[in-house]
């Protein structure tokens, strides 16, 4: 049965092809999107062969590709492998696009989430040509049903020229009511507080809108999300998670924290969701999570019951995870609500409610600096995504890594960051297999020596006690961050120069 009940929209029903020829070389595309969930998964694959059948006439047909987060194969994989894109933001974490961007073929602008649609709105990025968005259902007024994802539809809907809709039937139709799309945001001066006061509140409206006229196609697609298989829990993984939930009941014994905690903000990956894991298993109850993406750990705390609400922006569940939350679409309704990216991350709105951030890292140095992106300062893994929207405005941050890379070849705790992402400034709490480091109220010294002690892998500790001691007498008035600079960025060097990287 067709999704498509407008009777003005039903009339631009077209083939992915065909809609794909409304993309023209130069454009900005804006894509629905993020985490692999909610993006087009036919008419990327379409616009990869018209430019392919271009660059083989000899044409040049690149264009720039805007989304919410991350999307799959069918999207930056295609389209990379099609060598069709010239500039990608906010954020990529495809494998082949990543090697298009490490070689210099492709500019990546590398944006906090919060930022993406303001900046957009601001005109920073230029006009916007065509947005393909992914969507349940189109209602007989016109409404849109979103699908996995919110990201920055609403955004690409309302500043795009020309707009592209796949209806695609392996969204739940049940989706109705599952969204909170806020379409209240006006620009400086004129803006207003957003006025979201607890973690599942609704602002908005649970449909998308989109101007009939600018609607060019309406493609019909039945494709499942990417949904990615989470990999096995791992030791270091569980220890992290039990170090996590026991500093949780650390902080409600001195009282800094309430018996349910406060809205929970967990990066993708396993720590992140081995650490809810944890949670099915402790004391907890009555939680909430304001978060971006909702993986399997999120179920199982909303399944276990000691979650009553979550709010994010999108799903980002396993192929488990989607069997699971398929069987009972209905039984989540009302205790999960997916938001544009520019709520679910608002800096605003994140330290009213008082987040308890938890995100992943590449590396951090003794005194507290972050690195989130880049491998040996110059090559990007992911990008900042929303671990920057969340760490700087919550309550209290954790960052987490194992404290080793490549086999234990490279420490994961440094003398100093090859790149920043998250200040001293900004980060609260390390933790890493080997344990927990506290930052908050510490001196740069104090905080080098809890880091060592308490994150760095042993194999690493001599080294990096030695290198303080060395730093801390080499200058006399240079003792408040010390630092060899020759030997903190030689520290790197070593891994190049062994060939671990
Ligand atoms: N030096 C070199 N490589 C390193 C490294 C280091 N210090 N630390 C990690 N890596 C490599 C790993 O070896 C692995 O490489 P591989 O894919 O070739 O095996 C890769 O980085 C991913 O590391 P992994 O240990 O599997 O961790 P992860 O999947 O949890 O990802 C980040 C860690 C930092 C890459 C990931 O959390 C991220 O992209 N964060 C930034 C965005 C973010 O925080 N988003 C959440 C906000 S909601």
């Amino acid at each position: 049965m067709s999704r498509i009940d407008c009777p003005v929209l039903s009339t631009r029903v077209a083939t992915a092809e065909d809609a794909a020829a409304h993309i023209r070389p130069g454009d900005a595309v804006g894509i629905s999107g993020f985490t692999g969930a909610g993006y087009p998964k036919a008419v990327p694959a379409a616009l990869a062969a018209r430019i392919e059948a271009a660059h083989a006439r000899g044409e040049d047909f690149r264009v720039q590709l805007w989304s919410g987060a991350s999307t799959a194969p069918e999207v930056d994989g295609v389209l990379a492998r099609a060598h069709g894109l010239s500039k990608r933001l906010p954020y990529n974490s495809d494998p082949a696009l990543r090697a298009l961007i490490n070689d210099g073929e492709v500019e990546y602008v590398d944006t906090h989430l919060s930022h993406s649609a303001q900046h957009m709105w601001f005109g920073f990025y230029g006009p916007l040509d065509v947005a393909v968005v992914e969507v349940a259902a189109i209602l007989p007024n016109g409404l849109l049903v979103p699908g996995s994802s919110v990201g920055n539809n609403k955004t690409w809907l309302d500043r795009a020229d020309k707009v592209i809709l796949e209806v695609n039937r392996w969204q739940p139709r049940e989706f109705e009511g599952f969204h909170d799309v806020y379409h209240g945001t006006r620009l400086p001066p004129h803006r207003a507080p957003i006025q979201l006061t607890s973690t599942m509140q609704r602002i908005g409206d649970p449909y998308l809108r989109v101007d009939p006229a600018k609607v060019v196609a309406v493609v019909e697609t039945d494709a499942p999300d990417r949904n990615s298989p989470l990999k096995p829990l791992d030791d270091d993984s569980r220890v992290m998670a039990e170090l996590l939930v026991d500093f949780f009941r650390h902080e409600v014994r001195v009282g800094r924290m309430p018996t349910n905690l406060l809205p929970l903000q967990s990066g993708v990956g396993n720590v992140a969701n081995a650490v809810m894991a944890g949670l099915v298993d402790s004391e907890f109850e009555g939680l909430t999570s304001y978060t971006e993406v909702i993986q399997d750990g999120l179920l199982d705390l909303l399944d276990s019951g000691k979650l009553v609400g979550v709010s994010a922006t999108s799903f980002g569940l396993s192929p488990d995870g989607v069997r699971r939350f398929m069987a009972d679409v209905n039984g989540y309704k009302g205790r999960i609500l997916l938001r544009s990216e520019e709520i679910s991350n608002h800096p605003e709105v994140v330290r009213r409610l008082g987040v308890v951030a938890i995100n992943g890292m590449i590396e951090a140095d003794i005194y507290g600096n972050v690195n989130s992106t880049h491998v040996m300062g110059s090559s990007i893994m992911n990008g900042i995504g929303g671990s920057g929207d969340f760490a700087r405005n919550a309550f209290l941050n954790f960052f987490v890594s194992p404290s080793t890379a490549k086999g234990g070849a490279i420490s994961s705790i440094v003398p100093m960051v090859s790149h920043v992402d998250h200040t001293e400034h900004d980060v609260h709490v390390i933790v890493t297999e080997q344990g927990l480091a506290d930052l908050r109220g510490l001196s740069p010294v104090a905080r080098a020596e809890r880091v060592i002690d308490h994150c760095a892998h042993p194999d690493y500790r001599d080294a990096l006690h030695d290198y303080v001691a060395r730093a801390r007498t080499a200058r006399p008035h240079a003792r408040h961050t010390p630092h060899l600079l020759d030997e903190a960025l030689g520290w790197h060097q070593r891994f190049l120069d062994t060939g671990h990287m």
